[in-house]
């Protein structure tokens, strides 16, 4: 099935062949792919042929290495193949290699085309498309970065077949974040679902439909885009503490979302946005497919610094995109420290 969600977004099972058929009409002068060990192993075999790329590159998974120096590396091994503005880069993995890979193309000689090839299912409801790029600093999340778009994404699926089930959950974090800012309808539907991989498709589908539609009106975050932040203020700052605490940490990014979620879902809630009951079924959603993230007392004021250092925040106030009942959000919304706080306690207590 070839479904172009948007012009350049294709997703199903050839969507590998639209890959193919890119790539010959456009005589690149390079072909260079990144992958990291996982995907190297599970995903470029499937592909290599439809891609035939002439270099090929090599990261260490692991959101530790999302910093500065792997870009440097990268960036020195495509200047020894000496490689001309009229090359294009394929970033095949996850949200990992989508950021940092797209981040390596858009900067080296003042930008060359890449593509995505998102593999895991983050990365094909999220990080493949909307334009922003980047590294964490010194593990602060995604300091460093710009925006701008691949030049197309290839949504293929089946590489999900091999993605370990802690990272499916992962990527459904993002899905049910969509789902709770813009679509009440979908998030209902989300709820009665007890197995996620017999719906990739739709979840993947209806999730791109929904940022598109964001990130169409407000492509550079300056207004309703902030809406995709929700759970990620809080949850950035616990996916920063865990990792700095432990940089080979098997926390999830969205295993943090989730839990972000939950805390600034109980601010909504404190503010009289949220009723109770929608932050019920919130947190009973979350709690069927998610681990609890370990915050103990002594984490609560580290998190809490950590969400002042937040990149979105302005002047001195801690900004949040809170939820004003289910499928509607308020952007830039004030939050004090003692909320943060307060929402940190009570997921603890959970
Ligand atoms: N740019 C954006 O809009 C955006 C949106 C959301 C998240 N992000 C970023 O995405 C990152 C998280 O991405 P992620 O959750 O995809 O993590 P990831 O890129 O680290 O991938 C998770 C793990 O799965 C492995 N893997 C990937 N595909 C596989 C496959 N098909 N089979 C087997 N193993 C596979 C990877 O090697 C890695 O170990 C974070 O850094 C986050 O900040 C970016």
């Amino acid at each position: 099935m070839k479904t172009a969600v948007k012009p350049n977004i294709f997703i199903g099972s050839d969507s590998l062949e639209n890959l193919n058929a890119y790539l010959k009409s456009n005589k690149y002068s390079n072909v260079v792919i990144i992958t990291d060990e996982n995907t190297q192993k599970y995903c470029y075999p499937l592909i290599s042929d439809k891609v035939g790329a002439n270099i090929s590159l090599l990261i260490k998974s692991g959101e530790e290495n999302k910093e500065l120096s792997t870009c440097h590396e990268l960036w020195n091994e495509i200047t020894k193949y000496n490689i001309d503005r009229n090359a294009i880069v394929i970033n095949l993995g996850g949200g990992i290699i989508c950021d940092l890979g797209g981040f390596v193309a858009a900067t080296f000689k003042r930008g060359i085309d890449f593509i995505h090839i998102p593999t895991t299912l983050l990365a094909m409801c999220d990080a493949c498309f909307g334009g922003k790029l980047g590294v964490n600093l010194n593990g602060l999340k995604n300091y460093i970065g710009l925006f701008k778009n691949p030049v197309a994404v290839f949504i293929y699926p089946n590489f999900l077949k091999t993605l370990p089930q802690n990272q499916i959950i992962s990527g459904f974090a993002e899905v049910i974040k969509h789902a709770a800012i813009a679509d009440k309808r979908f998030f209902n539907e989300i709820c009665e679902m007890d197995d996620i991989s017999e719906e990739f498709e739709k979840l993947i589908s209806r999730s791109i439909r929904i940022k598109t539609r964001i990130v169409n009106l407000d492509s550079l975050e300056t207004g309703i885009r902030k809406s995709l932040n929700f759970g990620h203020s809080i949850g950035h700052a616990i996916e920063s503490y865990h990792i700095s605490a432990n940089p080979k940490s098997a926390i999830t990014h969205g295993e943090c979302v989730a839990a972000g979620m939950i805390a600034e879902a109980f601010i909504s809630c404190k503010k009289n946005l949220l009723p109770e009951k929608e932050l019920n079924q919130l947190i009973t959603l979350i709690r069927k497919f998610f681990n609890a993230v370990l915050i103990d007392e002594g984490s609560i004021s580290a998190i809490s610094d950590l969400v002042s250092k937040d990149k979105k925040n302005e002047n001195s106030d801690k900004l949040f995109t809170l939820i004003d009942g289910i499928g509607q959000f308020r952007v830039n919304e004030k939050i004090s420290e003692d909320e943060i706080v307060e929402s940190l306690k009570f997921y603890r207590n959970l």
